[in-house]
């Protein structure tokens, strides 16, 4: 797997230049054989554990090595004051284990003797002359110190920029901006408090917090007592090596006097009873990545667990959207906050609408919770909407059908700032309003409580009542990995088809499924089979299928791998052994054909009924067809199969109305939508009922207008037909019957 470790943005570092030095490198410590150095072997282990089995490469390492040099000579320019360090040496590397020694004794406190992963590289430049990185250190240097940014900063930058989102995204390393990080300090610091950030990265909260205690009218004495009283968390050693570097930029002329308490730490799973409960305020930004991003089963296993302990382990069905960053909120409780601290983070928004954090919103043990929320345009500096969650440790156990969350939206103060993470930016409160939960649901000892929405919303909200239909939808199969499944065929003769891979799969797909596997590859016709995607689902039809190679008998979806006719068993070996190599360890099944058959989505009766409804299992808009025919369900779809033609268009009538999507809008999470619409008490067809036999008679005529609507689109222009350009028609064509069900649906759902 070969990964672009850099990316290029809008700053003049180089990343062309800098890969190709690395990768030099990289040949050089590989013919040096660095796999067995002690020091490099303990990077790996120590490293494993945050980046995975799969990222943790030699590359990585000397990325890593790369930041920590830089790091040394940032000292040298900015602590030491030796700013021609960079000029004066060309062969900075055997230089660079000077500047270690001058450090060390100048500024025991930075303990940088215990970072010595590099070792290998700078006794190799003892032996072996190495100028290309020498060159790049330096070029590095000075590109970063000339730059705008202010120096405690820097490293914030050039982690974010040289370490690429692939592997930053295993331990969730996205920095908070400055702008952000003092709007948070300024809410929720007192000054002398003892705080924690434990997740600290670079240490922008820490940096933030020293700042406001400088800023602030005491004497030397309280401003030194009050920075001792921080401390800073991270799970990576070279984190918690810049943090210090930032701080001690800040503190160098009172650097005798300050401890830095930072320490290589894993927050999850570590100890420190000296500090147990000893904090006032915990603040930061957790990791944020989830239980599926994971690759280690022992890891994910210790995960659950620690969930359950901090009782908020999701359902079964949502353990794999377990957020991180939920544990770190609640072991801060359990561990580290005194009782009535605070704790203030930015976490991602789906902690207050995902089904995932349901428990999670019971904020047991929490009092005084209060919710940040942004604009759009502020919500770009993660690319994931993000929210800032305040909370206090209380034992007041609040009861949950009582709590109402004030939540203050903030807007850019002034618009037109360029929304660069370094610049100063002033944020405004726009507005105020409480936040509630939609429904809470006790299910035995555990509290579920739904999406939190605004409190003027639930007026919006219809009664709520579990519809008949709740448990007789269910999801498709996960035909995943489609690579290796989803085919075109030409008929070699009356048995016999040639395949090739389908390229519509290829749009969206995600390494390491994103290649063509085979090509030409004969196989018998009968296991062909037509499936449905979400991805041509419109109002009232599915205007496209797709052919997929399954190694099953048409009439009743059994598999009998012996029975399997030759060539389509060559064809199921070969991409069977495909999906062992690149599965990921954490996944257990031993064969495709389990993978395809996960939780018996694929082989059963209802997958083999000849009449379906189906609706779109995610989106912001409800659209369902009636399926009839020989058509097998993917799991972006949930389908019900039913013998009764009436009770399909009465259902696909309901699930398609505009009614139901402004009811879905307001109850769903984030993009899932699945059994949301059976919140709504859609009652069982009844051909006796007048308005179920209306809502069937225009479900009816919408699949009529769908179907010749799309017909002619097609024709029309077939090269540039869209889903979103049907979707604009049919709009306008299917108006009259979608406001005469509307009509129709307030009287009956209301009843
Ligand atoms: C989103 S960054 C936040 C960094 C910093 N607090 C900020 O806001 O700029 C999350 C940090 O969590 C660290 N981290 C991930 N897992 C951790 C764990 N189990 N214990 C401590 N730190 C962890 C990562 O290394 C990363 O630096």
């Amino acid at each position: 797997m070969v990964n672009r470790l850099v990316n290029s943005t809008n700053f003049d570092l180089d990343f062309h230049y800098i890969n190709e030095r690395i990768i030099e490198l990289e040949k050089v410590l590989s013919k040096y054989d660095i796999y067995n150095e002690n020091k490099f072997r303990e990077w790996f282990k120590d490293f494993r554990k945050i980046y995975g089995k799969n990222e943790t490469n030699l590359r990585l390492y000397i990325v890593f090595a790369l930041i920590y040099f830089v790091g040394l000579v940032f000292v040298a320019n900015y602590i030491l004051n030796e700013k021609s360090f960079i000029s004066k040496y060309s062969k900075s590397i055997i230089k660079i284990k000077e500047l270690e020694e001058k450090i060390e004794n100048k500024f025991r406190i930075l303990k940088i003797g215990e970072i010595n992963y590099f070792a290998p590289i700078i006794s190799l430049s003892e032996r072996e002359d190495l100028p290309f990185f020498d060159e790049l250190i330096n070029r590095i240097s000075s590109t970063l110190f000339k730059s705008n940014i202010n120096p405690e900063y820097i490293f914030d930058y050039f982690i974010q920029e040289i370490v690429s989102p692939i592997f930053r995204h295993k331990s969730g390393e996205y920095y908070t901006p400055p702008f952000l990080v003092k709007k948070m300090v300024d809410e929720a610091y007192s000054f002398g408090e003892k705080t924690l950030d434990p997740c600290c990265g670079s240490g922008n909260f820490l940096v933030g917090i020293i700042k406001f205690i400088l800023s602030q009218e005491r004497s030397e004495e309280e401003k030194i007592s009050a920075i001792n009283k921080i401390y800073g968390f991270d799970i990576n050693p070279i984190s918690i090596y810049l943090s210090k570097i930032n701080i001690l930029f800040l503190l160098k002329d009172i650097a005798s006097e300050i401890s830095l308490n930072l320490y290589a730490f894993d927050f999850l799973f570590q100890i420190r009873n000296d500090l147990n409960g000893k904090f006032d305020l915990i603040i930061g930004n957790p990791p944020w990545y989830t239980y599926r991003d994971v690759d280690s089963i022992e890891l994910q296993e210790k995960l659950k667990n620690l969930a359950e302990r901090l009782e908020i382990k999701p359902r079964p069905k949502n353990i794999l959207n377990l957020e991180i960053s939920t544990l770190f909120f609640f072991k801060a409780k359990k561990s580290y906050m005194k009782n009535k601290a605070k704790i203030f983070f930015v976490i991602t928004k789906g902690v207050i609408t995902g089904s995932h954090a349901s428990r999670f919103r019971n904020f047991k043990g929490f009092g005084d919770i209060r919710i940040w929320v942004f604009d759009k345009k502020i919500e770009k500096i993660f690319n994931i909407d993000f929210i800032c969650l305040y909370a206090q440790k209380s034992q007041i156990l609040e009861e949950p059908s009582l709590y109402e969350i004030p939540a203050y939206h903030f807007a850019l103060e002034h618009n037109d700032i360029n929304m660069n993470n370094y610049n100063t930016i002033d944020l405004k409160l726009k507005k105020e309003e409480i936040l509630v939960p939609f429904s809470i649901e006790q299910k035995g000892e555990k509290v579920f409580i739904k999406k939190l929405i605004s409190k003027e919303k639930l007026g919006d909200l219809l009664p709520l009542k579990e519809s008949y239909y709740k448990d007789l939808f269910h999801k498709g199969a996960d035909l995943n990995p489609r690579n290796l499944i989803f085919v075109k065929f030409q008929n070699v003769n009356d048995l016999l088809v040639k395949i090739n891979p389908d390229d519509r799969i290829f749009k969206r797909a995600k390494a390491p499924w994103n290649k063509k596997e085979f090509e030409d590859e004969i196989i018998e016709k009968k296991y062909l089979f037509k499936v449905l995607k979400s991805t041509e689902l419109v109002k009232f039809h599915v205007y496209n299928y797709y052919d997929v190679f399954l190694p099953l008998l048409k009439n009743n979806l059994s598999f009998n791998y012996v029975n399997l006719d030759k060539n389509s068993k060559e064809f199921y070996n070969k991409i069977n052994n495909l999906y062992l190599r690149y599965k990921k360890e954490t996944t257990t099944h031993n064969s495709l054909m389990e993978n395809l058959n996960r939780w018996s989505k694929l082989i059963n009766s209802r997958q083999t009924s000849k009449i379906k409804v189906v609706y779109n299992n995610s989106g912001s808009i409800l659209n369902s067809a009636v399926i009839q025919g020989d058509f097998l369900i993917t799991g972006d779809l949930s389908f019900y199969n039913t013998t009764n033609l009436n009770e399909a268009y009465y259902l696909s009538a309901i699930l398609n109305s505009n009614i139901l999507t402004e009811q879905i809008k307001i109850m769903k999470s984030s993009r899932h939508i699945f059994k949301l619409p059976f919140n709504i008490s859609i009652r069982k067809y009844n051909l006796e009922i007048f308005t179920h036999q209306e809502l069937a008679k225009l479900g009816k005529k919408g699949q009529e207008i769908a179907l010749s609507t799309s017909k002619n689109a097609l024709k029309k222009n077939k090269d540039k037909f869209s889903k979103y350009k049907i979707q604009n028609i049919l709009k306008k064509e299917l108006k009259s019957v979608l406001n005469q069900i509307d009509e129709l649906l307030i009287k009956e759902l209301k009843l």
